[in-house]
């Protein structure tokens, strides 16, 4: 059970800890890992990074997209980090004026829940990858 953490944007010295974390999902995320300004990190009262999402945003304002979404194994029980991550980093696109985010999973029933609906499945590897897209307009 996870009590007493808070969500926040990333800071500098946060990077090297987002990084053991993504890399602790070889199969799931991407390695190429994003700028550490782009994250939003679930921090314990102790220090501990137990999560972190990014949003990344290109040139393009409709490339936008949702990455690298990992909770630490003994915190991912549906006690709400994950969402809590996923959902300021929607928060942000909507203050930034996006229109729409990306994002990439084999997890589609979890993105579902944040408003994304699938545009389409392409398998690599024999992992499927679900692009979706979250709309705000
Ligand atoms: C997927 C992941 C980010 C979920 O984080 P979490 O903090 O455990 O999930 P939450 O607490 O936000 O879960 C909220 C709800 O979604 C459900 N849920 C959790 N993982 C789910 C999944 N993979 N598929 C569907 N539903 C899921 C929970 O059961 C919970 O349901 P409830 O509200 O009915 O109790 C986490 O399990 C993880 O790090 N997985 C490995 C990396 C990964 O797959 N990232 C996403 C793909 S890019």
């Amino acid at each position: 059970m996870t009590e007493g953490y808070e969500i926040r944007p990333a800071r500098e010295q946060d990077e090297p800890k987002i990084s053991a974390l993504v890399k602790t999902k070889p199969e799931k995320l991407l390695q190429e890992i994003p700028a550490w300004q782009d994250f939003f990190v679930a921090v314990t009262k102790d220090g501990k990074v137990i999560g972190c999402a990014a949003l990344q945003v290109s040139d393009k304002k409709e490339g936008a997209e949702l990455r690298s979404v990992v909770v630490a194994e003994g915190h991912n029980c549906g006690v709400m980090v994950g969402s809590r991550l996923v959902r300021a980093c929607i928060q942000k696109g909507k203050d930034m004026g996006l229109g729409q985010i990306k994002a990439r999973t084999d997890e589609p029933r979890y993105f579902r829940r944040f408003g994304f609906l699938e545009v389409e499945t392409t398998t690599k590897d024999k992992v499927g990858k679900t692009l979706m897209i979250c709309k705000f307009q």
